[in-house]
């Protein structure tokens, strides 16, 4: 599975921390940006993520700006984007369970790695369960 990540200055420093984390178990995470703490606007990186995603250059996308709203607002305005802010770890499941999301979400300035960490674990090793949750993700994509 190809993993893509970027974030904004707010999250620059939680995505440094993940790819660190990532290069140790032997995982490559494809860096979109953003490449230093300097100021950046998150729309842009979420349009960059976005981008990823619907080539197929990534199968799963992970964001981060400040608290992880901005960046989910804007890449959910790409149609077949579905973009979650995981916030904790029952969410963290069901968002593969239910919504089958395709782009993860962070707060850099609101969560901790650690936590973070275990809510990949826990987003990539649940089933997106299809049935009526494909159905609802059907209606999303058709916008009904
Ligand atoms: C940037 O200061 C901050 O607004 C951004 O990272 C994010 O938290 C927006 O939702």
């Amino acid at each position: 599975m190809k993993i893509a990540i970027a974030s904004d200055h707010g999250g620059f420093e939680l995505k440094q921390k993940l790819i660190e984390h990532y290069k140790e178990i032997g995982i490559t995470l494809s860096d979109l940006g953003t490449h230093s703490a300097d100021s950046c606007d998150y729309p842009d990186m979420a349009k960059k993520m976005a981008e990823a995603i619907l080539s197929h250059d990534a199968d799963l996308g992970i964001l981060i700006c400040g608290t992880g709203i901005g960046i989910s607002i804007a890449a959910n305005r790409y149609h077949g984007i579905r973009a979650a802010l995981l916030y904790d770890d029952y969410v963290a499941e069901m968002a593969k369970k239910h919504n089958n999301a395709n782009i993860i979400v962070f707060g850099g300035r609101t969560m901790k790695v650690d936590d973070v960490i275990r809510r990949i674990d826990i987003f990539n090793h649940a089933e997106f369960e299809g049935g009526r949750h494909n159905r609802r993700i059907q209606k999303i994509e058709e916008g009904r």
